[in-house]
C-alpha cells in the first residue's frame, strides 16, 4: 500500500524584519548575516499568534468538507507549546471542525517532532487504511534580542494530510534514526528563549547526519547515485549545506553539483522565513516542489534533525501530479504580501506577551485563527467570521 503525503499547507505571520537592516542596528556586517548565515528575512509573529493559531492556519489549508470527516488521528509536532498538560492539538479539533473520533495530541522533541509525527501518521494510516492523518509542525523560534541566535529565529507551520494513495510525496518505509543525549540546545520551562551552544550545535547536527547517512547507505544498499534531492532541515540556510558539503569529493562532481542546485531550490523560503523548528525540514520540502526542477517519481533523502538530539534520515518519492495539491499560488502571495516592520517595532513585538486578563482587539488581527483572550488563565481561540 503506498502510504505519505496528501496534501501540504504553509502558514508565515504576516509580519517580517529585514536582516540587514538588523545587522546594521547590531553593528555587524550585513555579510555575515545574507551570507555567512544565509539568511534574508525572518518572520516575526503577531501578539494574538501561537502555536496553535498558526498550526490552525496551515492545517486550514489542507482540510475540505470531503478529506475532514477521514481524519482519525492529528499530532501536533511542537516546541512553542502554550500549555504544559493541554495539548495544541485538543483546540484544533474545534477550531478545525474535525470530527471527535480522533486521537489528538502534542509531540516534542525540538526539531525533531513533525517526523515523528508523520512516521507515526504512516503507522496510523497502515492500519487503518480508510482514515487519515493530519501532522502539523507549528513553532516559534526565539533566542532573544542581541543574542548569537537572533539571526535564526522565525515563525510558521506546516500541515501535512497523510493519506493511502498520495498526490504528492509517498514514503518509502525505509528509514534510519538515532538519538544521542547532547546538550546543543534546549528551552526550560521557566524560559521563553532557547539556550543554544551555537557551534557545538552545528558540529552534532553535522555529525549526525554523516553517521546517519552512512547507515542509511549500509542498510539499504544504495549511494548519492540513487537520490537526485537531498533536503535538510534548516535551522539557518547554510546549515544544511555545511552537511551537505560533507558528501564534496567523495561522491562524483556531477552528483554533487545536483544535489547542490536542489538544494538551493529547497531553501529559497527558509531564506525569507527563518527558523522553523519542527516545520523546517518541510518547508525545505514546499520549497523545493515550488522552487526546483522537479522530475516526475524523483527520489529523495530527507535528513530530519531535533536537538537533544535525534536525527532520522528516510526516503520518499514525488508523486507526478503534485502540483494539484499545493496551493503554490496561495503560497506565493502569503510570501510576497507580508508587511516590512522596522527593527524597533519588531523588538517592541518581541518584549510583550499577553496576560491574564488580556482580550484581543479584533482591528489588531490580520489573520483568521487568533488568541481571543486568556481568562482563568485559560486562552481561548477564535475564527474570523
Ligand atoms: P555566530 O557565533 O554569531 O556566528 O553564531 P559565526 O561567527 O560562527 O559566523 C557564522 C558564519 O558567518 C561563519 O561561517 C562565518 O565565517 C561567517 P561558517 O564558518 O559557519 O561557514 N561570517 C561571514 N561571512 C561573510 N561575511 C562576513 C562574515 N562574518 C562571519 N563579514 C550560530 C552562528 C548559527 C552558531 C548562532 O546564530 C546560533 O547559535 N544559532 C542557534 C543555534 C542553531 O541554529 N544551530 C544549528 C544546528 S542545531 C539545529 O539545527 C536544531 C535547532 O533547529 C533547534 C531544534 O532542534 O529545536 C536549532
Amino acid at each position: 500500500m503506498d502510504i505519505g503525503i496528501d496534501r501540504l499547507g504553509f502558514y508565515v505571520p504576516k509580519k517580517y524584519i529585514d536582516l540587514v537592516e538588523l545587522a546594521n542596528k547590531r553593528n555587524v556586517d550585513p555579510n555575515k548575516f545574507t551570507i555567512g548565515i544565509g539568511q534574508s528575512k525572518q518572520a516575526v509573529p503577531d501578539l494574538y499568534q501561537d502555536a496553535v493559531t498558526m498550526a490552525a492556519e496551515s492545517a486550514d489549508q489542507v482540510l475540505n468538507d470531503d478529506n475532514r470527516k477521514d481524519i482519525g488521528l492529528v499530532i501536533v509536532g511542537t516546541e512553542s507549546s502554550v500549555d504544559e498538560s493541554k495539548a495544541a492539538a485538543t483546540y484544533l479539533v474545534e477550531l478545525l471542525n474535525l470530527p471527535e473520533e480522533v486521537r489528538a495530541f502534542e509531540i516534542k522533541e525540538a526539531c525533531y517532532g513533525a517526523t515523528a509525527g508523520l512516521q507515526m501518521a504512516y503507522n496510523f494510516v497502515a492500519m487503518n487504511p480508510d482514515k487519515k492523518a493530519l501532522v502539523i509542525a507549528s513553532d516559534i523560534a526565539r533566542y532573544g534580542v542581541n543574542t548569537p541566535g537572533e539571526v535564526t529565529q522565525g515563525a510558521g507551520s506546516v500541515a501535512m494530510l497523510v493519506s493511502e494513495n498520495p498526490h504528492i510525496l509517498k514514503l518509502n518505509n525505509k528509514s534510519v534514526y538515532m538519538t544521542r543525549n547532547v546538550g546543543d540546545f534546549w528551552r526550560p520551562t521557566f524560559s521563553k528563549t532557547a539556550f543554544a551552544r551555537g557551534k557545538y550545535s552545528n558540529e552534532v547536527y553535522v555529525d549526525f547526519f554523516k553517521t546517519l547517512w552512512k547507515k542509511f547507505q549500509d542498510k539499504y544498499d544504495v549511494t548519492a547515485d540513487d537520490f537526485s534531492t537531498m533536503l535538510f532541515h534548516i535551522p539557518y540556510t547554510k546549515m544544511g549545506m555545511k552537511a551537505l558539503r560533507t558528501l564534496e569529493g567523495n561522491i562524483p562532481d556531477d552528483k554533487y553539483n545536483e544535489l547542490s542546485d536542489h538544494y538551493q531550490a529547497s531553501i529559497e523560503i527558509s531564506r525569507n522565513v527563518g527558523n522553523l523548528y519542527t516545520g523546517s525540514l518541510y518547508l525545505g520540502l514546499i520549497s523545493y516542489l515550488i522552487n526546483g526542477d522537479v522530475k516526475p517519481n524523483e527520489q529523495i533523502s530527507l535528513f530530519s534533525y531535533g536537538s537533544g538530539a535525534v536525527g532520522e534520515i528516510y526516503s520518499a518519492e514525488i508523486q507526478p501530479d503534485y502540483t494539484g495539491f499545493l496551493n503554490i499560488d496561495f503560497i506565493k502571495k502569503e510570501l510576497s504580501d507580508r508587511q516590512k516592520i522596522s527593527i524597533s517595532d519588531y523588538e517592541d513585538i518581541f518584549g510583550k506577551e499577553v496576560k491574564n486578563g488580556d482580550v484581543t482587539v479584533l482591528s489588531d488581527v490580520h489573520d483568521k485563527y487568533y488568541l481571543s483572550e486568556i481568562k482563568e488563565n485559560e486562552r481561548l481561540y477564535k475564527k474570523l467570521k
